[in-house]
């Protein structure tokens, strides 16, 4: 399941350290979830050993990728809007050229080179190492296209170069793809079928990135509770091939706990869970190791069963209630937070208020709230008829963001009086007297700076909040340090 990344991030253009020798410059945008950011550092590293180092002006670059987002149409659009910019640009630089990755590359494959005239590449999520080859063929003038989507493609042998990094946290993909036709998502027609990352290639990553310094890490995948990978195993102890594949797999919870205690001090986040494949023992590790943080994002999508129905997620609204007891009841202090959509084909009134009774049940920390975007060659375009009205979609969306909202304000002021750890992640946007970071439940906490640096952990006495941020005063450095 994708989860949207921070808008004010969205098509950041990002710049690597410079790697001796290299000539060309690359200027490379990401739009969408985390998994496409994660992707672009992929291949800024792939590209890195063809002599490319990235640049953040736009104007001197060589080679221009965006890398593509195909969600919902707004998303799409934006894409279009930034190539209109390149064109511009082109016009100055006629050597430049310009590549197309990530989801709406394979969803348009070829079809792009004719949309787009500025175009050169088409280049899907599973093609990426085939890049060297593709720039050769633009560079002698000719289109590149590589949409292939693989089995088995994990990326887990290439390093990736962090982008836009603070140095504190980092992106660590765990799986790709996913499996679970979601009739509204086009996922699983741009990623492909769900894989999952070599474990050992995970830990070496997660080893890599402390020893460079960094604090935080987010394991990444569409769909993170079905990360299974079956290892090797001695023969002699099972009877039967399906025995050992059970007895030396290694499912998320056991992933999530190889990883907090290979790095105990790392902390530890993980994103997108799925109501209906998330085990109970994946919450039991939460709770054991205080390496990984109290925070699950478990988007729902709707309140009502006909709806989750037609939406083909594989739980009801009580199951999803019932593993929001099951949360509460192993991991307590947990923030959760959701995504919804709304204005899905045939959602009646009542049945859009059930999605809002939901959320007084559970009362997110907060949420990601979307009005529902017909994705063409999807089961819900093929099926059903986008039939609610534009102006009922928003405001059903409305309603909803006012509730969440509400919710948002009960659980920050739950906080005040409390002492909370904040890892201390960038200067608040608002004041350069004060340090930004996040709790746990992944609350943006601001406070002073007094002499507290960033990648510091800090204990955060609370004393004031907004729906959307704690404030607080510094009280010392926590054990973590
Ligand atoms: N229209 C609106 N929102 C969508 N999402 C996925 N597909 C669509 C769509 N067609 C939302 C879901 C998902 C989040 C990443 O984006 O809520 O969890
Ligand atoms: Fe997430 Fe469902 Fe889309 Fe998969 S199909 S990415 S589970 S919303």
């Amino acid at each position: 399941m994708e989860k949207i990344i921070d808008e004010k991030k969205q098509g950041q253009s990002l710049k690597v350290n410079a790697k001796e020798g290299n000539s060309r410059k690359l200027y490379i945008e990401s739009y969408g979830c985390q998994m496409n950011f994660s992707d672009s550092e992929i291949v800024a590293s792939i590209l890195a050993k063809e002599g490319y180092n990235t640049t953040q002006n736009l104007e001197e670059a060589d080679l221009v990728l965006v890398n593509t987002c195909s969600i919902r149409d707004k998303a799409e659009q934006t894409v279009r809007k930034r190539l209109e910019k390149y064109n511009a640009v082109k016009r100055l630089n006629s050597k430049m050229k310009v590549g197309v990755l990530g989801c709406m590359a394979e969803r348009l494959k070829e079809k792009f080179l004719d949309e787009e005239k500025i175009v050169d590449m088409v280049v899907g999520p599973d093609a990426y190492k085939d890049l060297p080859n593709l720039i050769k063929e633009i560079e002698s003038g000719r289109d590149a296209v590589n949409v292939v989507l693989s089995k088995d493609e994990t990326y887990g042998d290439i390093s990736p170069v962090r982008l836009a990094t603070n140095g504190i946290n980092a992106l660590v993909s765990i799986t790709r793809g996913c499996d679970n036709m979601c009739t509204f998502c086009v996922v699983p027609f741009t990623r492909g079928r769900e894989r999952s990352r070599d474990p050992q290639s995970i830990l070496e990553e997660v080893n890599d990135l402390a020893s460079k310094g960094y604090k935080e890490i987010m394991l990444l995948g569409q769909n993170v509770d079905s990360y299974l990978w079956y290892g090797g195993g001695l023969k002699k102890d099972f009877k039967n091939a399906s025995e050992i594949e059970k007895a030396t797999a290694t499912s998320f919870s056991n992933l999530l706990a190889l990883v907090a205690e290979e790095q105990p001090k790392m902390r530890i986040r993980f994103s997108t869970s799925n109501p209906q494949d998330m085990t109970e023992d994946v919450l039991h590790t939460v709770a054991k190791y205080p390496n990984i943080c109290n925070y699950i994002h478990l988007p729902f999508q709707s309140g009502n069963t006909r709806i989750l129905k037609e939406m083909n997620r594989q739980h009801t609204r009580e199951e999803y209630m019932a593993l929001i007891d099951k949360i509460n009841e192993i991991i307590p202090n947990c923030g959760i937070s959701q995504d919804i959509i709304t204005g899905f084909p045939t959602e009646t009134e009542e049945e859009h208020q059930e999605t809002i009774s939901l959320l007084e049940y559970v009362k997110f920390h907060f949420g990601f709230m979307f009005k529902y975007s017909e994705r063409p060659g999807t089961m819900a375009a093929r099926k059903l008829e986008d039939d609610i009205p534009e102006e009922v979609k928003k405001r059903r969306l409305t309603e909803i963001v006012d509730a969440q909202r509400t919710h948002s304000a009960y659980r920050t002021n739950q906080f005040i009086g409390q002492t909370v750890e904040v890892l201390i992640e960038r200067e608040s946007k608002k004041s350069d007297q004060h340090w930004s970071g996040r709790n746990e439940q992944s609350l943006v906490v601001v406070f002073p700076k007094e002499n507290y640096k960033s990648g510091d952990f800090v204990m955060v006495k609370i004393n004031d909040c907004t729906s959307a941020t704690l404030k607080g005063i510094p009280v010392g450095l926590s054990d973590n340090n």
